[in-house]
């Protein structure tokens, strides 16, 4: 799995935390490195050690060219190359023999991004509870719905926070729980699609299909379709066999009338899955998720699930896994690994969502806006229940979905 996952640029940091930290200790694919920005610009992604006497890197100097060990001084350039051994003879050919690990790293869209597929000294890396999250279409229901209404209900919020009645998430995620006739998956260019059929037959308002968030391989889902006013990335990172760098990568749109503030640098924020007094946080969706994620242990035994019609899709990605994995060996490339810019699409989701978004709005052509589910409505109160309440940027987004609203009204006044 490890051999496979470094066929991919993969998304490390945000470039705003970098750009504040300068140098940071990260671990990822099982290899503890170094991030580093010097005051050019430049980026690396070295070993964390200093091969002199092995003191951390995460110590050191960003300086011209490299990142200068705090011990005595020695300097790496972002190849992984010792530069400069400062207090030995000048004239000693030493430093030359000296490297260390060095990644290529590349900023794209708000993230510095690596390429690790040079170095094969450790393979960990396990995709496991956290990234099968994806494949699970219906947790919704009870994760979502009924956990949520406990949780908010011992709170004595739950009056508060979902006032309205039937529009709070909760009672919507609820009712996608009536009415499964079954669950469908196939396989894409990019990855997969997988999603619900409806039976009005069997207690669902109306006999339809509702398409889940896409899955891109290796390890990115989006929610929310094109076009609407709130999509997300979840991208989940290895970091080793037993833990996940976990990133929810939002993008806030609005139709061509309505003005989006522009963004001088893409913000990032660490959210909380705990309370002060040490208490898992459960009355917000990525909390939800991430707490049934991890109580499935580091490492689960597969051997003790039963697993049932509702987890098709996960039992699809396990293989597609394994034939990814399988191809890596035999020597070719597997999905996804573009060796050519030209031929690297530009647009990799596809097809349409649910069928009524299709019907009713232009949701595929992204000019439409969905203000009608709790992630489009923030405007009204919701965003406090989900990972979004703690984001720096909430109130430009707040603001842009009560301009689209004020604009969608007057459009229907007109
Ligand atoms: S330990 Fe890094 S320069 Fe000596
Ligand atoms: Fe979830």
């Amino acid at each position: 799995m490890g051999e496979l996952m470094r066929r991919y640029w993969i998304p490390v940091r945000p470039t705003a935390q970098l750009v504040k930290e300068e140098v940071m200790a990260v671990r990822i694919l099982g290899e503890d490195l170094v991030l580093f920005r010097l005051a050019d610009g430049q980026m690396g992604l070295v070993g964390d050690r200093c091969p002199h006497r092995m003191t951390e890197l995460r110590y050191g100097i960003p300086d011209t060219g490299g990142l200068r060990c705090c011990y005595h001084g020695w300097m790496f350039n972002p190849a992984g190359q010792c530069i400069e051994t400062p207090l030995e003879s000048a004239n000693d050919p030493f430093k030359d023999r000296i490297r260390i690990k060095g990644y290529p790293v590349q900023e794209m869209g708000g993230l510095v991004w690596a390429y690790m597929g040079a170095g094969t000294d450790a393979l960990a890396a396990a995709v496991g509870p956290c990234h099968e999250n994806t494949g699970d279409p219906t947790h919704s229901v009870y994760l979502h719905g009924n956990l949520f209404e406990y949780v908010l209900q011992k709170q004595g919020k739950l009056e508060e926070r979902a006032a309205d009645g039937q529009m709070h998430t909760l009672y919507a995620r609820m009712k996608t729980g009536n009415g499964i006739e079954s669950l469908y998956v196939n396989p894409t260019r990019y990855g997969m699609e997988k999603g619900i059929n409806y039976s009005k037959e069997l207690g669902a308002d109306r006999d339809h299909v509702s398409r889940h968030a896409t899955v891109i391989f290796p390890f990115y889902t989006q929610t929310g379709g094109p076009g609407m006013v709130r999509q997300e990335f979840q991208i989940r990172v290895p970091v080793d066999d037993t833990n996940t760098y976990h990133i929810n990568y939002g993008c806030y749109m609005g139709p061509e009338e309505v003005p989006v503030t522009v963004q001088e640098s893409i913000p990032y924020y660490d959210v909380p899955l705990f309370d002060d007094d040490g208490k898992p946080l459960l009355d917000f969706v990525l909390a939800q998720d991430a707490h049934a994620w991890i109580s499935q242990g580091p490492i689960m035994d597969r051997t003790q699930e039963h697993l049932g019609r509702t987890d098709m899709p996960i039992v699809f990605m396990r293989r597609q896994f394994e034939e990814q994995m399988r191809i890596v060996e035999d020597g070719g490339d597997p999905m996804n690994v573009f060796r050519d810019p030209a031929t690297m699409p530009s647009l990799i989701h596809g097809g349409h969502w649910d069928e009524r978004e299709e019907e009713g709005k232009a949701a595929v052509t992204g000019k439409g806006s969905d203000l009608s589910s709790f992630r489009g409505a923030y405007h009204k109160g919701y965003a406090i229940d989900d990972a979004d309440r703690y984001g720096p940027a909430m109130p430009q987004v707040i603001d842009l979905m009560r301009r689209i609203d004020e604009a969608q009204e007057e459009a229907a006044r007109a």
